[in-house]
This record gives C-alpha cells, sequence and structure tokens, in this order.
C-alpha cells in the first residue's frame, strides 16, 4: 500500500512537471538588422563597404543561427536601383536556408513618398511590403511605415493598410500567439509617444491611431531602423526599440546587429557593434542593454 502511494506521488509530480513545462513558451532569440543601404556611403557611386558589413552580419547569423533575422528597410540607397537590389539579393542568398529572413520595406525602397508605382516596384523585386509571419507562438507583424508618414500620394494603398493590420491584429490573437513584435523601417517615436513630428519618427496624428490598437491588442513591441543609430523608447505597455545601421552610422553607435532574446512575457535586446558580436547567444542571461555600445 505504501509502495503503491509513493509510486502515484511520482507520477502525480511527473505530470505536474510536464503540464508546467507544456505551459511555458520555450524562450529563443532572432537577429534585428536595418538599413544596410547599398549605396548610402558613397551616394550610390559603388557600395563595397555595404557589401563587407553585410556579408559580415549574414555569416555571423549563419554561426548564431537564430530563429530568424528580421532587416528592418533601407535595404538599397537609390529606389530600384538594379544593381544594389542584385547585391543585397546576393548576399542574402548566402545564409542558411533553415533561417528565414525577413525583408521590411524602407523609404530607400519604396520612396518617401510612396506612390502605387512605386510601390508596385518594390513589390515586384522584393514581395510584399507588409504581411505578417510566425515562428512558435511569435508573430512578427511587418509594416509599411512609409504608407503612414507619407500616405498622401498612395491613400488608397494606405487606408488598405492599416485595414490589413486590424484585421491582422484580431487572427494572430484568435489564432493564439502569444508574443507579438511590429516591425517597420521609421520607429513610431524616439524619446517619447507624444513627441512632435520629424523625419525620423512616425506622425503623431498616426500614433494617436495606431497605438491604443496595439494596447487593446497587447502588442508591447516595435522594432524599426532608419535613425542609423541606436534608441530605445517606451511607455510601460509600448517598447520600441531603434536599431542601427548595418550600413552607413549617423551617430556614435558603429555599423552591427541586434540580438533580441524573445521570452516568455518579454523581449530583452543587446545591440553589437559588428567588431563586437559574441561568439553565441545565451539565452539564459537576464537584463537588457538596449542602447549598448
Ligand atoms: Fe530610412
Amino acid at each position: 500500500m505504501a509502495r503503491f502511494y509513493n509510486r502515484s506521488l511520482w507520477v502525480a509530480a511527473l505530470l505536474a512537471i510536464l503540464a508546467a513545462g507544456s505551459s511555458q513558451a520555450a524562450d529563443f532569440f532572432f537577429l534585428q538588422m536595418s538599413d544596410p543601404q547599398f549605396g548610402m556611403y558613397t551616394a550610390n557611386g559603388e557600395f563595397s563597404q555595404e557589401t563587407a558589413n553585410f556579408e559580415f552580419a549574414i555569416a555571423n547569423a549563419n554561426r548564431l543561427r537564430p530563429a530568424f533575422v528580421v532587416v528592418c528597410g533601407d535595404l538599397i540607397n537609390r529606389p530600384a536601383d538594379p544593381a544594389q537590389t542584385a547585391e543585397y539579393f546576393r548576399i542574402v542568398s548566402k545564409l542558411d536556408p533553415s533561417i528565414k529572413l525577413y525583408s521590411v520595406p524602407g523609404n530607400h525602397d519604396v520612396r518617401d513618398e510612396p506612390t502605387p508605382e512605386s510601390l508596385a516596384a518594390y513589390r515586384q523585386k522584393f514581395g510584399r511590403d507588409y504581411y505578417s509571419f510566425r515562428y512558435q507562438d511569435f508573430a512578427g507583424i511587418v509594416i509599411d511605415s512609409s504608407l503612414i508618414q507619407h500616405p498622401g500620394k498612395a491613400p488608397e494603398e494606405a487606408a488598405r493598410q492599416e485595414q490589413w493590420i486590424a484585421t491582422e491584429l484580431e487572427k494572430v490573437k484568435r489564432e493564439g500567439a502569444e508574443r507579438v513584435a511590429v516591425f517597420e523601417h521609421i520607429p513610431w517615436f524616439l524619446e517619447h509617444p507624444n513627441e512632435p513630428d520629424q523625419y525620423f519618427n512616425l506622425p503623431l496624428e498616426a500614433r494617436q491611431r495606431f497605438l491604443p490598437l496595439f494596447q487593446r491588442y497587447g502588442v508591447a513591441y516595435a522594432f524599426a531602423g532608419h535613425y542609423h543609430r541606436n534608441a530605445y523608447a517606451g511607455t510601460p505597455s509600448f517598447h520600441v526599440t531603434t536599431t542601427g545601421p548595418v550600413g552607413k552610422p549617423l551617430g556614435v553607435d558603429p555599423s552591427g546587429i541586434r540580438v533580441v532574446v524573445v521570452r516568455e512575457s518579454k523581449m530583452d535586446s543587446q545591440y553589437y557593434g559588428l567588431g563586437n558580436i559574441p561568439n553565441q547567444v545565451e539565452l539564459n542571461v537576464h537584463g537588457s542593454l538596449p542602447n549598448g555600445r
């Protein structure tokens, strides 16, 4: 009887451990890169520096083996430039096929003020400019931020994207994705959600529509580029991480990549200059230094 009782206790304990394990989402990491921007260093003269930087970043992705890589826009410097586009894809093709890469459109890809023609040209070369992807219970929502900053020349496209974002957030929630991040080129804001409009953020008028939507669906993280340096800003419920460039820096942060660790209820990240990329990513090291140099 005592033996049976002991065995029952062991079985109960084992079942409890298994149940706890199955309800906990596994930690993983991905790499965020931004602004490889082929041609920027020499004002479209050539792009050997961008090639060196992006090849190094992709080689490190192959070595570190992230769940996926997201490139947050300004893939090239001159919209629709065939040589710059070809170089982007030549280097992207070196990424191990088991690691998915998601491209995000920047203002240099779809133009500062996108038109139906510039969007069609982008979509023909790079694919969709707004879409979502999944990794386990994580959902990535990729958006075309230029359509939000300057909708004037393609208002129907801008309205269609806005409708899609609302529909997609509802779908993501229905499908049970617990961890969601938005990927965009132009940050929602750099310091404060109510800061004045400028070249490096999205208009306050748009923030006032979208941020409550994200809050309603529990979307707490956005990752952006465009600034060519790091910035971190947020409210208790919405964190905007702006990441320095793989290509040409415009501030003190060197060219680099960001490692984002996705945990059960938060995302920690660290920016690494290209000369400072770690040997491996330790998932069990907590604490974020989002503006680290
Ligand atoms: Fe940009």
